[in-house]
Protein backbone atom coordinates (compact mmCIF):
# COMPACT_ATOMS: atom_id res chain seq x y z
CA UNK A 1 0.00 0.00 0.00
CA UNK A 2 1.18 3.61 -0.89
CA UNK A 3 -1.17 6.79 -0.60
CA UNK A 4 1.19 9.36 -1.53
CA UNK A 5 0.39 12.74 -1.92
CA UNK A 6 1.77 15.49 -4.68
CA UNK A 7 1.82 18.99 -4.17
CA UNK A 8 2.64 22.11 -5.30
CA UNK A 9 5.22 23.96 -3.58
CA UNK A 10 5.36 27.89 -4.96
CA UNK A 11 2.42 29.83 -6.03
CA UNK A 12 1.01 26.77 -8.80
CA UNK A 13 1.52 25.81 -11.89
CA UNK A 14 4.51 23.57 -11.19
CA UNK A 15 3.94 20.80 -13.42
CA UNK A 16 1.71 18.93 -11.27
CA UNK A 17 -0.16 17.43 -14.38
CA UNK A 18 3.03 16.20 -15.54
CA UNK A 19 4.33 14.27 -12.62
CA UNK A 20 0.74 13.17 -11.22
CA UNK A 21 -0.07 11.33 -15.10
CA UNK A 22 3.53 10.10 -14.82
CA UNK A 23 3.29 8.72 -11.68
CA UNK A 24 -0.35 7.33 -12.29
CA UNK A 25 1.10 4.14 -14.09
CA UNK A 26 2.05 2.67 -10.85
CA UNK A 27 -1.09 3.94 -8.70
CA UNK A 28 -4.72 2.54 -8.86
CA UNK A 29 -6.46 5.13 -8.09
CA UNK A 30 -6.11 9.20 -8.17
CA UNK A 31 -8.03 11.40 -5.85
CA UNK A 32 -8.50 15.33 -6.29
CA UNK A 33 -9.57 16.76 -2.88
CA UNK A 34 -9.46 20.52 -3.08
CA UNK A 35 -9.71 23.36 -5.43
CA UNK A 36 -11.60 23.39 -8.67
CA UNK A 37 -11.39 24.41 -12.10
CA UNK A 38 -9.02 27.35 -10.80
CA UNK A 39 -6.99 24.38 -11.88
CA UNK A 40 -4.94 23.63 -15.05
CA UNK A 41 -3.33 21.11 -15.33
CA UNK A 42 -1.31 19.96 -18.56
CA UNK A 43 -0.18 15.97 -19.94
CA UNK A 44 1.41 15.72 -23.04
CA UNK A 45 1.35 11.86 -24.41
CA UNK A 46 2.76 11.00 -27.40
CA UNK A 47 2.71 14.37 -28.57
CA UNK A 48 -0.69 15.59 -27.93
CA UNK A 49 -1.25 17.92 -25.34
CA UNK A 50 -4.67 17.23 -22.18
CA UNK A 51 -5.69 20.38 -19.83
CA UNK A 52 -7.57 18.82 -16.67
CA UNK A 53 -8.93 21.39 -14.80
CA UNK A 54 -11.25 19.09 -12.65
CA UNK A 55 -11.19 15.51 -13.87
CA UNK A 56 -7.44 14.16 -11.83
CA UNK A 57 -4.89 13.98 -14.08
CA UNK A 58 -4.86 9.78 -13.84
CA UNK A 59 -7.41 9.64 -16.58
CA UNK A 60 -4.83 8.90 -19.26
CA UNK A 61 -3.22 6.30 -17.82
CA UNK A 62 -7.14 4.27 -17.09
CA UNK A 63 -6.84 4.97 -13.86
CA UNK A 64 -9.99 4.80 -11.11
CA UNK A 65 -10.22 8.90 -10.94
CA UNK A 66 -11.95 10.52 -7.32
CA UNK A 67 -13.32 13.82 -7.27
CA UNK A 68 -13.38 14.47 -3.53
CA UNK A 69 -15.59 16.34 -0.99
CA UNK A 70 -13.29 19.38 -0.47
CA UNK A 71 -13.55 20.24 -4.00
CA UNK A 72 -15.84 23.03 -5.42
CA UNK A 73 -17.21 21.97 -8.68
CA UNK A 74 -18.65 24.20 -11.64
CA UNK A 75 -21.11 21.01 -13.18
CA UNK A 76 -21.20 22.37 -16.34
CA UNK A 77 -17.46 22.84 -16.43
CA UNK A 78 -16.87 18.38 -15.56
CA UNK A 79 -19.79 18.21 -18.10
CA UNK A 80 -17.52 20.02 -20.70
CA UNK A 81 -14.23 18.03 -19.38
CA UNK A 82 -15.78 14.73 -20.04
CA UNK A 83 -17.02 15.98 -23.63
CA UNK A 84 -13.73 17.03 -24.02
CA UNK A 85 -11.72 13.42 -23.23
CA UNK A 86 -14.57 11.58 -25.52
CA UNK A 87 -13.81 13.92 -28.39
CA UNK A 88 -9.80 12.92 -27.98
CA UNK A 89 -10.63 8.64 -27.81
CA UNK A 90 -11.35 8.66 -23.91
CA UNK A 91 -14.55 7.81 -22.88
CA UNK A 92 -14.96 8.12 -19.03
CA UNK A 93 -17.38 5.58 -17.85
CA UNK A 94 -18.65 5.43 -13.99
CA UNK A 95 -16.30 2.92 -13.08
CA UNK A 96 -13.53 5.69 -13.99
CA UNK A 97 -14.99 8.49 -12.41
CA UNK A 98 -16.49 8.89 -8.87
CA UNK A 99 -18.01 12.43 -7.27
CA UNK A 100 -17.78 12.88 -3.69
CA UNK A 101 -21.79 13.51 -2.72
CA UNK A 102 -20.71 16.06 -0.32
CA UNK A 103 -18.36 18.24 -2.89
CA UNK A 104 -19.86 21.43 -3.01
CA UNK A 105 -21.13 22.85 -6.35
CA UNK A 106 -20.83 26.56 -7.92
CA UNK A 107 -23.42 28.19 -8.78
CA UNK A 108 -24.24 30.73 -11.25
CA UNK A 109 -24.14 33.64 -8.60
CA UNK A 110 -21.04 32.29 -7.19
CA UNK A 111 -19.05 32.97 -10.87
CA UNK A 112 -20.75 37.09 -10.80
CA UNK A 113 -19.77 37.46 -7.70
CA UNK A 114 -16.35 36.53 -8.26
CA UNK A 115 -16.17 39.05 -11.00
CA UNK A 116 -18.11 41.83 -9.77
CA UNK A 117 -16.18 41.66 -6.50
CA UNK A 118 -12.87 41.40 -8.66
CA UNK A 119 -14.48 44.39 -10.66
CA UNK A 120 -15.20 46.34 -7.68
CA UNK A 121 -11.81 46.32 -6.12
CA UNK A 122 -9.40 47.79 -8.97
CA UNK A 123 -6.57 48.12 -8.28
CA UNK A 124 -6.82 46.14 -5.08
CA UNK A 125 -7.81 42.97 -7.11
CA UNK A 126 -6.89 39.15 -5.95
CA UNK A 127 -6.71 38.51 -9.60
CA UNK A 128 -8.70 35.73 -8.91
CA UNK A 129 -9.50 32.87 -12.13
CA UNK A 130 -13.11 33.87 -11.92
CA UNK A 131 -14.75 30.66 -11.65
CA UNK A 132 -16.72 31.33 -8.34
CA UNK A 133 -14.11 29.27 -6.24
CA UNK A 134 -14.27 31.83 -3.28
CA UNK A 135 -17.72 32.78 -3.12
CA UNK A 136 -18.66 29.11 -3.46
CA UNK A 137 -16.30 27.81 -0.52
CA UNK A 138 -17.43 31.21 1.33
CA UNK A 139 -21.29 29.50 1.11
CA UNK A 140 -19.56 26.48 2.05
CA UNK A 141 -17.86 27.50 5.40
CA UNK A 142 -21.10 29.93 6.02
CA UNK A 143 -22.86 26.58 5.34
CA UNK A 144 -25.47 27.91 2.60
CA UNK A 145 -23.50 25.61 0.28
CA UNK A 146 -25.38 23.17 -1.64
CA UNK A 147 -23.97 19.96 -2.60
CA UNK A 148 -23.66 17.31 -5.09
CA UNK A 149 -26.07 15.10 -3.23
CA UNK A 150 -28.24 17.94 -3.05
CA UNK A 151 -28.17 18.19 -6.50
CA UNK A 152 -29.47 15.00 -7.02
CA UNK A 153 -32.61 15.28 -5.18
CA UNK A 154 -34.75 17.76 -7.12
CA UNK A 155 -36.87 18.56 -4.47
CA UNK A 156 -33.90 19.65 -1.82
CA UNK A 157 -32.37 21.24 -4.51
CA UNK A 158 -35.14 23.43 -5.44
CA UNK A 159 -35.50 24.21 -2.07
CA UNK A 160 -32.06 25.16 -1.05
CA UNK A 161 -32.31 27.17 -4.28
CA UNK A 162 -35.28 29.23 -3.71
CA UNK A 163 -33.80 30.41 -0.08
CA UNK A 164 -30.68 31.20 -0.94
CA UNK A 165 -31.10 32.73 -4.62
CA UNK A 166 -33.38 35.85 -2.74
CA UNK A 167 -30.51 36.72 -0.47
CA UNK A 168 -27.97 36.49 -2.89
CA UNK A 169 -30.18 38.37 -5.87
CA UNK A 170 -30.28 41.47 -3.20
CA UNK A 171 -26.26 41.10 -2.79
CA UNK A 172 -25.92 41.41 -6.43
CA UNK A 173 -27.89 43.86 -7.50
CA UNK A 174 -28.08 45.97 -4.51
CA UNK A 175 -24.26 45.92 -3.54
CA UNK A 176 -22.14 44.85 -6.37
CA UNK A 177 -24.83 46.62 -9.31
CA UNK A 178 -24.74 43.63 -10.87
CA UNK A 179 -27.65 41.64 -12.62
CA UNK A 180 -30.03 39.47 -10.65
CA UNK A 181 -30.46 35.41 -11.49
CA UNK A 182 -34.20 34.35 -12.68
CA UNK A 183 -35.01 30.94 -10.25
CA UNK A 184 -36.09 28.78 -12.90
CA UNK A 185 -33.21 28.93 -15.48
CA UNK A 186 -31.07 28.04 -12.83
CA UNK A 187 -33.01 24.82 -12.24
CA UNK A 188 -33.30 24.31 -15.88
CA UNK A 189 -29.87 23.74 -16.40
CA UNK A 190 -29.14 22.27 -13.03
CA UNK A 191 -31.55 19.75 -13.71
CA UNK A 192 -29.85 18.59 -16.99
CA UNK A 193 -26.54 18.88 -15.37
CA UNK A 194 -27.90 16.89 -12.24
CA UNK A 195 -29.13 14.03 -14.46
CA UNK A 196 -25.86 13.22 -16.72
CA UNK A 197 -23.76 13.33 -13.49
CA UNK A 198 -26.00 11.48 -10.69
CA UNK A 199 -24.74 8.10 -11.71
CA UNK A 200 -20.98 9.43 -10.98
CA UNK A 201 -21.95 9.98 -7.26
CA UNK A 202 -21.20 8.26 -4.52
CA UNK A 203 -19.31 7.95 -0.95
CA UNK A 204 -15.62 8.32 -1.92
CA UNK A 205 -14.01 7.57 1.50
CA UNK A 206 -15.80 4.39 1.21
CA UNK A 207 -14.35 3.44 -2.22
CA UNK A 208 -10.75 4.66 -0.94
CA UNK A 209 -11.43 2.90 2.13
CA UNK A 210 -12.09 -0.29 0.30
CA UNK A 211 -8.78 0.35 -1.85
CA UNK A 212 -6.98 0.58 0.93
CA UNK A 213 -7.41 -2.65 2.52
CA UNK A 214 -6.87 -4.20 -0.78
CA UNK A 215 -3.60 -2.57 -0.18
CA UNK A 216 -3.74 -0.37 -3.73
CA UNK A 217 -1.63 2.42 -4.29
CA UNK A 218 -3.89 5.89 -4.01
CA UNK A 219 -2.25 8.98 -5.68
CA UNK A 220 -3.99 12.58 -4.20
CA UNK A 221 -3.18 14.94 -6.66
CA UNK A 222 -3.37 18.53 -5.04
CA UNK A 223 -4.21 22.00 -7.13
CA UNK A 224 -2.57 25.05 -6.94
CA UNK A 225 0.22 25.67 -4.65
CA UNK A 226 1.73 25.94 -0.75
CA UNK A 227 1.85 30.21 -1.22
CA UNK A 228 -1.50 30.34 -2.47
CA UNK A 229 -2.95 28.14 0.98
CA UNK A 230 -5.72 30.08 2.60
CA UNK A 231 -4.15 29.99 6.11
CA UNK A 232 -0.16 29.57 5.19
CA UNK A 233 -0.36 31.35 2.01
CA UNK A 234 0.22 35.15 1.16
CA UNK A 235 -2.92 35.71 2.10
CA UNK A 236 -5.53 37.24 0.79
CA UNK A 237 -3.61 36.73 -2.57
CA UNK A 238 -4.50 33.34 -2.06
CA UNK A 239 -7.04 30.44 -3.10
CA UNK A 240 -9.71 29.59 -0.80
CA UNK A 241 -8.99 26.15 0.16
CA UNK A 242 -5.84 24.55 1.92
CA UNK A 243 -4.11 23.81 -0.55
CA UNK A 244 -1.15 21.89 1.33
CA UNK A 245 -0.84 18.18 2.31
CA UNK A 246 -2.74 17.91 5.08
CA UNK A 247 -5.88 18.62 3.36
CA UNK A 248 -5.41 15.14 1.58
CA UNK A 249 -7.16 13.75 4.60
CA UNK A 250 -9.97 16.41 4.88
CA UNK A 251 -11.12 16.56 1.63
CA UNK A 252 -10.95 13.19 0.70
CA UNK A 253 -12.27 11.12 4.15
CA UNK A 254 -9.20 9.30 4.82
CA UNK A 255 -6.83 9.53 8.07
CA UNK A 256 -3.55 11.17 8.26
CA UNK A 257 -1.97 7.70 9.20
CA UNK A 258 -2.90 6.40 5.97
CA UNK A 259 -0.52 8.71 4.34
CA UNK A 260 3.15 7.20 2.89
CA UNK A 261 4.52 10.07 1.06
CA UNK A 262 4.31 13.65 0.06
CA UNK A 263 5.97 14.69 -3.48
CA UNK A 264 6.77 18.49 -3.73
CA UNK A 265 6.20 19.54 -7.07
CA UNK A 266 9.01 22.41 -7.63
CA UNK A 267 9.11 24.58 -11.14
CA UNK A 268 13.39 25.03 -11.19
CA UNK A 269 12.21 29.16 -11.57
CA UNK A 270 9.65 30.54 -10.04
CA UNK A 271 6.30 31.35 -11.23
CA UNK A 272 2.85 33.35 -10.52
CA UNK A 273 -0.34 34.34 -11.70
CA UNK A 274 -2.33 36.73 -10.26
CA UNK A 275 -1.54 39.33 -7.71
CA UNK A 276 0.70 39.39 -4.35
CA UNK A 277 4.20 39.74 -3.45
CA UNK A 278 6.68 37.75 -5.22
CA UNK A 279 10.18 38.74 -3.62
CA UNK A 280 12.13 36.79 -6.27
CA UNK A 281 10.45 38.05 -9.45
CA UNK A 282 12.38 39.17 -12.43
CA UNK A 283 11.35 42.56 -14.19
CA UNK A 284 14.34 42.14 -16.78
CA UNK A 285 15.15 40.71 -19.83
CA UNK A 286 16.12 36.83 -17.89
CA UNK A 287 12.40 36.97 -16.72
CA UNK A 288 11.08 37.74 -20.07
CA UNK A 289 13.69 34.92 -21.36
CA UNK A 290 12.59 32.46 -18.80
CA UNK A 291 8.40 33.61 -19.30
CA UNK A 292 9.05 33.13 -23.59
CA UNK A 293 11.15 29.98 -23.11
CA UNK A 294 8.87 28.21 -20.55
CA UNK A 295 5.70 29.29 -22.86
CA UNK A 296 4.53 30.36 -19.32
CA UNK A 297 1.21 30.97 -19.83
CA UNK A 298 -1.91 30.19 -17.35
CA UNK A 299 -3.37 26.89 -18.55
CA UNK A 300 -6.62 28.43 -17.00
CA UNK A 301 -7.12 31.74 -17.89
CA UNK A 302 -4.42 31.57 -20.81
CA UNK A 303 -2.64 35.15 -18.76
CA UNK A 304 0.99 35.45 -18.64
CA UNK A 305 2.82 34.47 -15.67
CA UNK A 306 5.13 36.42 -13.85
CA UNK A 307 8.48 34.86 -13.29
CA UNK A 308 11.80 34.70 -11.25
CA UNK A 309 14.31 32.73 -9.94
CA UNK A 310 13.49 29.87 -7.89
CA UNK A 311 13.37 30.92 -3.78
CA UNK A 312 14.32 28.75 -1.31
CA UNK A 313 12.59 30.66 1.71
CA UNK A 314 9.37 29.39 0.39
CA UNK A 315 10.83 25.83 -0.69
CA UNK A 316 11.74 25.29 2.63
CA UNK A 317 8.72 26.96 4.04
CA UNK A 318 6.73 23.74 1.40
CA UNK A 319 8.88 21.34 3.33
CA UNK A 320 7.67 22.01 6.57
CA UNK A 321 4.02 22.84 5.90
CA UNK A 322 3.54 19.57 3.85
CA UNK A 323 6.19 17.20 5.49
CA UNK A 324 7.63 16.80 2.31
CA UNK A 325 9.29 13.06 1.31
CA UNK A 326 10.68 14.24 -1.67
CA UNK A 327 11.08 16.48 -4.56
CA UNK A 328 9.89 16.77 -8.23
CA UNK A 329 12.16 19.18 -9.97
CA UNK A 330 10.42 20.46 -13.19
CA UNK A 331 11.41 22.84 -16.03
CA UNK A 332 15.24 22.53 -15.70
CA UNK A 333 15.29 22.45 -19.71
CA UNK A 334 14.09 26.13 -19.59
CA UNK A 335 17.24 27.37 -17.43
CA UNK A 336 19.25 26.00 -20.20
CA UNK A 337 21.69 28.66 -21.95
CA UNK A 338 21.27 30.95 -19.08
CA UNK A 339 25.05 32.04 -18.38
CA UNK A 340 23.99 32.36 -14.78
CA UNK A 341 21.44 31.29 -12.41
CA UNK A 342 20.50 32.78 -9.18
CA UNK A 343 18.73 30.98 -6.10
CA UNK A 344 16.91 33.33 -3.47
CA UNK A 345 18.44 31.57 0.26
CA UNK A 346 17.30 34.52 2.30
CA UNK A 347 15.40 38.24 2.63
CA UNK A 348 17.08 40.95 3.92
CA UNK A 349 14.29 43.21 5.71
CA UNK A 350 15.03 46.61 7.48
CA UNK A 351 18.65 45.82 7.77
CA UNK A 352 18.03 42.24 8.97
CA UNK A 353 18.24 38.66 7.46
CA UNK A 354 14.94 36.91 7.29
CA UNK A 355 15.04 32.65 6.82
CA UNK A 356 11.34 32.13 7.30
CA UNK A 357 8.75 33.04 5.34
CA UNK A 358 7.08 36.02 6.74
CA UNK A 359 3.29 36.46 7.66
CA UNK A 360 2.62 40.00 6.93
CA UNK A 361 2.09 41.39 3.95
CA UNK A 362 3.63 44.37 4.65
CA UNK A 363 6.94 42.52 5.51
CA UNK A 364 7.20 40.34 2.49
CA UNK A 365 6.26 43.29 0.43
CA UNK A 366 9.62 44.94 1.46
CA UNK A 367 12.20 41.80 1.79
CA UNK A 368 14.87 41.79 -0.92
CA UNK A 369 16.27 38.66 -1.95
CA UNK A 370 19.51 36.93 -1.04
CA UNK A 371 20.99 35.26 -3.87
CA UNK A 372 23.80 32.76 -4.74
CA UNK A 373 24.39 32.58 -8.45
CA UNK A 374 25.83 29.23 -10.19
CA UNK A 375 26.88 28.84 -13.37
CA UNK A 376 24.98 28.03 -15.97
CA UNK A 377 24.64 25.55 -18.84
CA UNK A 378 24.05 25.56 -22.32
CA UNK A 379 23.52 22.06 -23.29
CA UNK A 380 20.43 21.17 -25.07
CA UNK A 381 18.94 18.43 -22.01
CA UNK A 382 15.86 17.16 -22.75
CA UNK A 383 16.58 14.03 -24.24
CA UNK A 384 19.01 13.33 -21.18
CA UNK A 385 16.85 10.30 -19.03
CA UNK A 386 20.22 9.66 -16.20
CA UNK A 387 21.22 11.77 -13.68
CA UNK A 388 25.03 11.22 -13.96
CA UNK A 389 24.53 12.39 -17.80
CA UNK A 390 23.27 15.97 -17.04
CA UNK A 391 25.83 18.45 -17.30
CA UNK A 392 28.20 19.04 -14.62
CA UNK A 393 26.39 22.87 -13.87
CA UNK A 394 23.23 21.18 -13.90
CA UNK A 395 23.45 18.84 -11.35
CA UNK A 396 25.50 21.59 -9.12
CA UNK A 397 22.31 23.33 -9.45
CA UNK A 398 19.93 20.49 -8.13
CA UNK A 399 22.34 19.19 -5.27
CA UNK A 400 22.66 22.88 -3.98
CA UNK A 401 18.25 22.65 -4.02
CA UNK A 402 18.50 19.31 -2.11
CA UNK A 403 20.79 20.52 0.13
CA UNK A 404 18.80 23.74 0.96
CA UNK A 405 16.22 21.68 0.78
CA UNK A 406 17.12 18.77 2.82
CA UNK A 407 14.97 16.90 0.76
CA UNK A 408 15.65 14.22 -1.62
CA UNK A 409 14.97 15.30 -5.23
CA UNK A 410 13.38 11.97 -6.53
CA UNK A 411 11.66 12.96 -10.24
CA UNK A 412 13.77 15.19 -12.48
CA UNK A 413 11.51 16.93 -15.45
CA UNK A 414 13.09 17.60 -18.68
CA UNK A 415 10.35 18.72 -21.25
CA UNK A 416 6.27 18.54 -21.14
CA UNK A 417 6.06 15.24 -22.15
CA UNK A 418 5.98 12.06 -19.90
CA UNK A 419 8.79 10.52 -20.91
CA UNK A 420 11.03 13.63 -20.91
CA UNK A 421 11.88 12.68 -17.63
CA UNK A 422 14.75 11.60 -15.07
CA UNK A 423 13.08 8.79 -12.04
CA UNK A 424 16.09 8.70 -9.59
CA UNK A 425 13.98 7.28 -7.07
CA UNK A 426 10.81 6.07 -7.72
CA UNK A 427 8.18 7.14 -4.50
CA UNK A 428 5.94 3.76 -5.45
CA UNK A 429 9.10 1.23 -5.86
CA UNK A 430 9.46 0.10 -1.93
CA UNK A 431 5.70 -1.24 -1.79
P1 LIG B 1 0.18 22.34 -12.97
O1 LIG B 1 -0.95 23.29 -12.78
O2 LIG B 1 1.09 22.29 -11.77
O3 LIG B 1 -0.26 20.97 -13.41
O4 LIG B 1 1.07 22.94 -14.15
P2 LIG B 1 0.52 23.56 -15.54
O5 LIG B 1 0.10 22.45 -16.41
O6 LIG B 1 -0.43 24.66 -15.29
O7 LIG B 1 1.83 24.28 -16.06
C1 LIG B 1 3.01 23.58 -16.31
C2 LIG B 1 3.39 23.80 -17.79
O8 LIG B 1 4.72 23.38 -17.99
C3 LIG B 1 2.55 22.97 -18.75
O9 LIG B 1 2.45 23.67 -19.95
C4 LIG B 1 3.39 21.70 -18.93
O10 LIG B 1 3.14 21.05 -20.17
C5 LIG B 1 4.77 22.28 -18.89
N1 LIG B 1 5.81 21.39 -18.34
C6 LIG B 1 5.74 20.51 -17.31
N2 LIG B 1 6.94 19.99 -17.06
C7 LIG B 1 7.80 20.55 -17.94
C8 LIG B 1 9.21 20.45 -18.14
O11 LIG B 1 9.92 19.74 -17.45
N3 LIG B 1 9.75 21.21 -19.14
C9 LIG B 1 8.99 22.03 -19.92
N4 LIG B 1 9.60 22.74 -20.87
N5 LIG B 1 7.68 22.16 -19.75
C10 LIG B 1 7.09 21.44 -18.76
P1 LIG C 1 -2.97 24.95 -10.67
O1 LIG C 1 -3.63 23.79 -9.96
C1 LIG C 1 -1.79 29.14 -10.48
C2 LIG C 1 -4.45 31.84 -8.28
C3 LIG C 1 -5.16 32.90 -9.10
C4 LIG C 1 -5.26 34.01 -8.07
C5 LIG C 1 -5.52 33.24 -6.77
C6 LIG C 1 -7.00 33.17 -6.38
O2 LIG C 1 -3.09 24.92 -12.14
O3 LIG C 1 -1.58 25.12 -10.16
P2 LIG C 1 -9.05 31.76 -7.29
O4 LIG C 1 -9.70 31.72 -8.64
O5 LIG C 1 -8.54 30.43 -6.83
O6 LIG C 1 -9.91 32.41 -6.24
O7 LIG C 1 -7.77 32.72 -7.48
O8 LIG C 1 -5.02 31.94 -6.98
N1 LIG C 1 -4.65 30.45 -8.74
C7 LIG C 1 -3.72 29.75 -9.40
N2 LIG C 1 -2.49 30.10 -9.85
N3 LIG C 1 -2.22 27.88 -10.65
C8 LIG C 1 -3.43 27.50 -10.18
O9 LIG C 1 -3.85 26.21 -10.21
C9 LIG C 1 -4.26 28.46 -9.57
N4 LIG C 1 -5.51 28.44 -9.03
C10 LIG C 1 -5.72 29.65 -8.51
O10 LIG C 1 -4.40 33.26 -10.22
O11 LIG C 1 -4.02 34.64 -7.94
MG1 LIG D 1 -1.83 24.93 -13.72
Amino acid sequence: MANIVIVGTQWGDEGKGKVVDLLAEFADIVVRFQGGNNAGHTMVVNGEQFISHLIPSGILQKKTCLIGNGMVIDPAVLIEELDYLKSKGIDVGQDQLMISEKAHIIMPYHKQMDHAREKMKGDKKIGTTGRGIGPSYEDKATRRGIRFIDLIDPEVFSEKVKTILEEKNFYLKEYLSSNPLDFDDIIDKYSEYAEILAPFVTNISLVISRAIKEAKHILFEGAQGTHLDIDHGTYPYVTSSNTIAGNACAGAGIGPKKITDVIGIVKAYTTRVGQGPFPSELFDETGANIQEKGVEFGATTGRKRRCGWLDTVILRNSVRLNSLSGLAITKLDVLGEQEFLKICTGYEYDGKIINDFPASLKVLSACKPIYETLPGWSEDISNIRKFEDLPQNARNYLNRIEELAETPIQIISLGPARDETIIISNPFKDF
